[in-house]
């Protein structure tokens, strides 16, 4: 009535009377609906904030002699129904009471991104009006109740469950009163036993299963083959073991079918996969598949990204792939695959990753001019190959290039002068190889690193990719890739060309087991950004830079093992660097190893912030940059099966 008394003032009296009549006409019509919520929607949804034990201020909204259509986050239809609650990222903490359950008109409720806890009620389950039930990320735990046979949820569509606590067996008895599920998310809990083999006998309409991240077991129901609308299957990280049954390539309708970091086994069967001709991503990394790629694979026109990492498998790649023109990203990484690489490279004009390292184990780098077409490359990573040759021309035109890995191989020969033509390269990997020749100035030269702008912009710049996090490899999130040079266990000879101050936007240097020569150039203190210098094991000589100390970010520092001498600086970064940074120098003295300098190299005591070296405070990086790189892009994997 509100807007009604509204429209009086504002039009006042001297309305025509036609629009009189109209008005009155209106007024009559709506007098027969309701002016404010019912009593008893107020008193349920009072009921769910009494249950809050952290309301974050919700109580003044939700003011008891207010209308309840009016309050935040509660919306009505035009009969004052209240139709949807939603209050996510709110805060909230406490339980959800069942009272929610009474509001007979409530089809969207979404608590997502709270810290609800306790158990989710079932009459929110049965509800006959919940269409779309969000309840992600939250602390809700226990079992999920079973459902009495007597109800029957003939209206949910949407359940979102994941991110919570919930835990128990998964089974189709928890299910089977929703006929009319089509997207179900119960991925990051705890839930146990097999994947119901029945879903879709009980709801036909499923587009969306993703159980990712439980504890689910045992082997694949063939059952699901009866989802024939499902779009979306995910059940990564769980304990599935067996093959992929035949009747799961009845699903032709299926985009993302993923099943990483599961114990599964098996072949890829040609004559099934080609059957997912919708299919976008496929994603069974980190189980036992062994065999062949299909050569049918490149009949998937589709697919965008294709995850095979960690496996057994072998043989050639499939030259047909070159067919998959829409491929994204190529993740075998830790295979045992062999045979010409240079047959499958070419045509992926859309590619932006590939990542084949731990493969081809002895063969040679494919030094084959003919290789083309991957202009849009940015990640590519063939390291720990043991490939023999050297670093071929061809990588010199893939001019979108971020990142190159090509460490752990048996590549010999210089670094090629065009490195610096690469206008993108930040992280450059050819550490662990037998290259020679001396660090090129070209290298002191690369674009990104040099810039100004990266170094201003590297904080939310360096690269995100989707990987595990950490060591336990739990989850996959997206990790920064700092810009870095690791030239490390090479036969590199000469010295620290000068020029290495010029890479302001560098923030991990290492050169370690080498046979580098010469000082260090004091030039380094201008890398002001850098968190990792490793010159370990070379035969570096004179004294150590005292405006070392400057580099704010230093946060690994190793020295050890070279010919240096004099004192070792003692302000600033140095004071958290271990004395091991140092062995292997016996000429270097100072507080730090219990070695007193002679009077004549009494070190500079004081801090001395040079103006060209103190840096600005650009960004404060909460990564781990001691690295492998190879450990990083193990493991990157899409998180992006859409829903
Ligand atoms: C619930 O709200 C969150 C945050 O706004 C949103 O991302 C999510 O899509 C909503 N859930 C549903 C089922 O609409
Ligand atoms: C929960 O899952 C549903 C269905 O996949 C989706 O629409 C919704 O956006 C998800 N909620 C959040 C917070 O991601
Ligand atoms: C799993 O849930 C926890 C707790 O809600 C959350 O912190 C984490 O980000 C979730 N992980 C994933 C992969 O969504
Ligand atoms: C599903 O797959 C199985 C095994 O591949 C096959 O025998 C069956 O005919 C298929 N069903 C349909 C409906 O395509
Ligand atoms: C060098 O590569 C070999 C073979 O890939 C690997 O076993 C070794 O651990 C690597 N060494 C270093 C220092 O990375
Ligand atoms: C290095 O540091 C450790 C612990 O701080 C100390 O016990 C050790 O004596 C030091 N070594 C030298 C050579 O100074
Ligand atoms: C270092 O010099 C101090 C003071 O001159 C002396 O007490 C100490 O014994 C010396 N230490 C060594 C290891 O020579
Ligand atoms: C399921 O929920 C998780 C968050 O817990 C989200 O990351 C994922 O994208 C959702 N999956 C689908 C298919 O909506």
């Amino acid at each position: 009535m509100q807007s009604l008394h509204f429209s009086c003032k504002k039009y006042s009296c001297r309305l025509p009377v036609p629009v009189l009549a109209v008005a009155l006409l209106l007024l009559v019509s709506l007098a027969t609906t309701a002016s404010s919520c019912t009593e008893q929607e107020k008193a349920s949804l009072l009921q769910f904030l009494a249950g809050l034990s952290q309301d974050s201020g919700l109580a003044k909204s939700w003011h008891e002699d207010g209308d309840c259509c009016e309050w935040e986050g509660v919306t009505c239809n035009r009969n004052k129904t209240v139709i949807e609650v939603s209050l996510p990222s709110r805060g909230l903490e406490g339980r959800i009471t069942p009272s929610l359950g009474n509001l007979a008109g409530l089809e969207h409720l979404n608590l997502s991104y709270d810290s609800l806890s306790d158990g989710l009620p079932l009459e929110l389950l049965s509800s006959s009006s919940i269409v779309a039930l969000d309840v992600s990320f939250n602390q809700l735990s226990g079992d999920l109740h079973e459902l009495p046979s007597s109800t029957h949820s003939q209206s949910l569509q949407v359940l979102n469950i994941s991110s919570n606590l919930f835990m128990g067996q998964f089974s189709s008895t928890t299910w089977k009163g929703m006929q009319n599920l089509i997207a179900l998310n119960a991925s990051n809990n705890s839930f146990t036993g097999q994947i119901p083999s029945h879903f879709c006998n009980i709801s036909p309409s499923h587009t969306v299963l993703e159980l990712s991240y439980n504890e689910l077991s045992g082997s694949i129901p063939p059952g699901l083959g009866n989802c024939s609308m499902l779009r979306v299957l995910k059940a990564d990280h769980n304990n599935l073991s067996g093959t992929l049954p035949n009747e799961l390539f009845n699903i032709t309708s299926l985009e993302c079918l993923s099943f990483s970091s599961n114990g599964l086994q098996g072949m890829l069967d040609g004559n099934h996969i080609v059957k997912l001709s919708n299919l976008v991503i496929l994603d069974l990394g980190e189980n036992n598949f062994t065999g062949k790629i299909p050569d049918s694979i490149g009949q998937l026109r589709r697919l965008q990204e294709i995850h095979l990492d960690h496996n057994s498998m072998s043989g050639e790649l499939p030259s047909t792939l070159s067919n998959c023109t829409d491929l994204i990203m190529i993740n075998l990484r830790i295979n045992t695959f062999t045979g010409e690489l240079a047959k499958v490279l070419n045509g992926s004009k859309d590619l932006t990753t590939l990542l084949i390292g731990v493969n081809f184990m002895n063969e040679a780098i494919p030094y084959d001019d003919s290789i083309d077409g991957f202009e849009n490359l940015k990640v590519l990573d063939i390291g720990e190959c043991q490939l023999s040759g050297t670093i071929p021309v061809w990588i010199s035109r893939l001019v979108n290039l971020e990142v190159l890995a090509l460490n752990g191989n048996r590549l010999s020969g210089p670094i090629p002068t065009w490195i610096n033509t690469l206008n993108y390269l930040f992280l450059l990997d050819i550490s662990n190889n037998s290259l020679t020749g001396e660090i090129p100035k070209e290298l002191m030269n690369m674009p990104m690193l040099i810039s100004e702008k990266t170094a201003a912009h590297l904080g939310p710049r360096i690269f995100d990719l989707p990987v595990y996090d950490g060591p336990t490899r739990k989850y996959r999130v997206p990790i920064s890739f700092p810009s870095a040079l690791q030239l490390g266990n090479n036969k590199f000879t000469g010295v620290i060309p000068p020029e290495i101050g010029q890479l302001k936007a560098l923030l991990s240097l290492g050169v370690i087991s080498n046979n580098l020569t010469g000082p260090i150039p004091p030039s380094i203190c201008n890398l002001t950004n850098l968190l990792v210098l490793d010159l370990s094991n070379n035969n570096l000589t004179g004294k150590i830079p005292a405006a070392l100390e400057n580099l704010h970010f230093l946060s690994a520092f190793n020295v050890s093992n070279n010919n240096l001498e004099g004192p070792i600086p003692t302000g600033g970064q140095f004071n958290t660097f271990l004395n091991s940074s140092f062995d292997g120098n016996p000429k270097l003295c100072g507080p730090m190893i219990n070695r007193n300098c002679s009077s004549g190299e009494a070190g500079p005591v004081s801090i001395v912030y040079k103006k060209s070296c103190g840096g600005k405070v650009i960004f404060a990086l909460a990564i781990v940059v001691f690295f492998g790189v190879g450990v990083l892009y193990d493991q990157m994997v899409l998180s992006r099966c859409f829903g």
